[in-house]
């Protein structure tokens, strides 16, 4: 998830149970052990000796890592702080190598370190089923954003070897590099760049974070040093996946309070982002008389309005339009302010309702700066990606998966950036979420049973 308050990010976690009511029990583990069964062929074993150990996911063992990972971190617990290329992020990408060597996965790593780590099939030559997220935290975060995705799928991995499940076409396990915008201001940048971004691939030859470090110069540090054009070699050759699910936490209040236990998302919102600004005299707060003023900051207060008035006029609940920066220069209370900055972020599942958003916000910036006499000095779309449908074989399976295990669910959209935005453009895509305050063992433990019994009947498709 992407430049969401922060307040929220430690709230919710993907694919787990909201309270205990339908807490994995005997029965639940009985009957996913039995679909293993039919999956995998392997023999019941565990007789009359209580419930199974063929089908437990290792709770402690994955909160013990989570709570490990967070240790990596430039900021105090309990927040956690874990920026690209840092030295903690160098460190938990080592300690997500060591998990994926100890799980018997071949490891690998693309030009830019995201991490792949391989459960070859019978059939190795097919799509592998992928699933992923990321460990790189925005600063003052929590510990489940994108860890889940990571931790819980290797454990979802450990759990299928440990049952014995034999997988046709690969598993594989990804950790995307910077899905946070923190450092070099690009969200899900190794995604992105999976996906085969060429335009991506050449501003990253040039882009500098705050601190005038290139991007070349930061990964070099962090143990990837590569020439410009190895950029390209990080495009997913076609067929790479032929499906990837991505376990998530989730940044909305959706589920909790329906009280559904299971999110499968179905579509992830198409966000765009655009600056604004505006110039004008500005001038002192006290000589220049209000016929004569052209006020810079105004005419970013009307715009504010107006990105809200364009946004509720689709008609539709699934638009959404928030200017979150909005910034007047020079920032005294006795100056006209002589320039303003916004940032407005505009969502929608459908791709044409929210371009036509932009545009009449487009026309509202240019009509303002008119009525006002201030000049529209930038309006730029910053990104203004496609939505992501998940694929319908994936949600199926999803939907399999966490019938088999007596989990009730709700399909439903996701409007925060993620990875799976751009796999989807690679790779049929399923994506699960659940909104969660306080992140069990137990709760996650469903999520990794739903994703290791997902990925299982995708393996053998
Ligand atoms: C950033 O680094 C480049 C290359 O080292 C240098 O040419 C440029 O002057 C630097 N810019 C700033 C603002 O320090």
């Amino acid at each position: 998830m992407t430049s969401e308050p922060k307040a929220s990010r430690l709230l919710l976690l993907a694919l787990l149970l909201v309270g205990a009511a339908a807490a994995a029990g005997g029965h639940d583990d009985a009957v996913a052990r039995r679909t293993m069964e039919e999956f995998a062929g392997f023999p019941a074993s565990d007789g009359d000796e209580g419930p199974s150990t063929a089908f437990r996911v290792d709770s402690e063992g994955l909160q013990r890592q989570i709570d490990e990972l967070a240790s990596f971190s430039d900021s105090p617990a309990p927040s956690v702080t874990r920026v690209l290329y840092s030295d903690k992020d160098v460190r938990a990408r080592r300690y997500i190598k060591g998990i994926m060597n100890d799980l018997g996965l071949a490891v690998r790593e693309d030009a830019v370190g995201n991490i792949f780590g391989r459960w070859e099939g019978s059939e190795a030559g097919l799509g592998a089923v992928g699933t992923g997220s990321h460990v790189d935290a925005i600063p003052f975060s929590g510990k489940y954003d994108g860890v889940v995705g990571v931790l819980g799928a290797l454990e979802a991995i450990s759990l299928l070897k440990r049952s014995g499940f034999q997988p046709k076409r690969s598993l594989e396990v990804i950790m995307f590099t910077s899905e946070e915008p923190t450092r070099f201001g690009i969200s899900c940048l190794g995604s992105r760049l999976m996906a085969g971004i060429e335009e991506l691939a050449q501003s990253l030859r040039k882009v500098v974070d705050n601190q005038n470090v290139s991007f070349l110069d930061a990964a070099e540090s962090a143990g990837y040093k590569m020439d410009p054009k190895d950029l390209q070699s990080v495009f997913l050759k076609k067929n790479s996946y032929s499906a990837f699910i991505e376990l998530h936490i989730e940044q909305g209040p959706i589920l909790e309070k329906e009280g559904i236990p299971i999110g499968i998302v179905t579509a992830i919102a198409a966000p765009a982002s655009i600056t604004v600004e505006f110039e004008g005299n500005g001038g002192h707060a006290g000589a220049v008389l209000m016929p004569a003023r052209n006020d810079a900051g105004l005419a970013a207060a009307e715009l504010a309005l107006a990105v809200e008035k364009h946004v509720l006029e689709s008609g539709s609940i699934d638009t959404v339009g928030t200017v979150g920066i909005l910034q007047l220069h020079p920032g005294a209370i006795n100056s006209i302010p002589s320039k303003s900055h916004l940032e407005i972020d505009v969502r929608d599942i459908d791709e044409k309702r929210r371009n036509e958003v932009i545009e009449k916000i487009r026309r509202s910036a240019t009509e303002i700066s008119k009525n006002r006499g201030v000049v529209l000095s930038e309006f730029k779309i910053i990104n203004q990606d496609p939505p992501a449908l998940s694929d319908q074989s994936v949600v199926e399976a999803m939907e399999f998966a966490a019938k088999q295990l007596n989990l009730e669910y709700k399909k439903m959209i996701s409007r925060a950036y993620h990875d799976s935005l751009f796999m989807a453009r690679v790779s049929p895509m399923g994506y699960s979420h659940k909104p969660e305050e306080y992140a069990s063992p137990e709760d996650m433990a469903n999520g990794v049973k739903v994703l290791a019994l997902t990925m299982a009947k995708l393996s053998l498709e």
